[in-house]
């Protein structure tokens, strides 16, 4: 199901997303073209954007893949300058990509911490500068971030990617007063557990989820029992949040991060033993 309610209308409205290849970006992508919005992605795997334009234009929309790295500041700022001349106008930024990989925060050296921040905010801090002065010129847009539920608890192993997120968090929320007087509005989508490529170890060749190998059924009982809605959440729930978000049903939502977790973030820690009741971690026996 994508945004193609007749209130979620982006009809004329040119949207840029980050890391929109694959996962939780192209899903938007697809949304945001559902909804009637002209797309470009930038992505790092060539082959990733030439499918989500293929899906794109074959939406009726037209669409722009660029093929860049978000942790080069110039190249997503030229992402955003191409989007605007190809397209003659900027309305939605969806500041998607990100990543991380698990380390204690003790091991890891200068250059870890840097690509982390490189990836998951600088990259944001890039393509927003770039994004506003086409905004601000065409009298409104939106911005969307996709944190994370870890940018609002502890998140042992993941501390710089932690920190990046909820630096974006409160990037939102200063970005949205700042720039409240130009009609643009700023928001979030923190998700939890989503399956996407990445979630998946697939970290190049196609994104098509049919190819990705499915979790183990230990991994699937796991996820039932920590996420309180029983399952992990789609790539295409987080796209169409974000083209309702970027819509005009949104006109007046700014400054806010909407997890879209299942629950678990309402769930603060408890869990299903394994005959479904909710318990608390210490309430667990060997026989819970
Ligand atoms: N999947 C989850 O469970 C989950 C949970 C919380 C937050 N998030 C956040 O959602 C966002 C998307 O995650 P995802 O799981 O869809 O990721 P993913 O790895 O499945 O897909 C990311 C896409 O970005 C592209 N990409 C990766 N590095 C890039 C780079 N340096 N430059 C340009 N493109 C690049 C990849 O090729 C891919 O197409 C991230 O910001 C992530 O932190 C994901």
């Amino acid at each position: 199901m994508t945004g193609t309610g007749p209130l979620i209308s982006l009809e004329g409205k040119v949207a840029l997303v980050t890391g929109g290849g694959g996962g939780i970006g192209r899903a938007a992508a697809l949304s945001l073209a559902g909804a009637g919005a002209d797309v470009a992605v930038i992505d790092v795997v060539p082959e990733r954007c030439d499918e989500v334009v293929a899906l794109v234009e074959g939406m009726g929309r037209r669409a722009l893949g660029i093929s860049g790295n978000v942790m080069d500041v110039e190249a997503v700022t030229a992402a955003v300058e191409t989007t605007a001349a190809h397209f003659g106008r900027f309305d939605v930024l969806v500041n998607n990509a990100g990543g991380v990989t698990w380390r204690p925060f003790a091991e890891l050296k200068p250059r870890n911490w840097q690509r982390h921040i490189d990836m998951n905010l600088t990259s944001n801090l890039a393509a927003t500068s770039a994004a506003i002065p086409h905004m601000i010129a065409a009298g409104g847009g939106s911005i969307i971030a996709v944190t994370s539920i870890e940018a609002s608890r502890a998140a042992p192993g993941y501390a710089v990617y932690a920190a990046c997120k909820a630096g974006i968090n409160n990037l939102t929320r200063t970005l949205a007063l700042e720039l409240a007087e130009h009609g643009i509005r700023v928001n979030a989508i923190a998700p939890d557990s989503t399956a996407t490529p990445g979630m998946n170890g697939v970290f190049d060749g196609s994104a098509d989820p049919a190819r990705w190998p499915a979790p183990s059924p230990e991994r699937q009982e796991t996820i039932r029992r920590r996420i309180p809605l029983g399952r992990q959440g789609t790539a295409g729930e987080c796209g169409d949040l974000i083209a309702f978000l970027a819509s005009p049903l949104a006109s007046y939502i700014t400054g806010t991060i909407i997890p879209i977790d299942g629950g678990t973030w309402a769930g603060g820690g408890w869990i299903r033993d394994r005959a479904g009741k909710w318990v608390l971690p210490p309430d667990l026996s060997p026989a819970n």
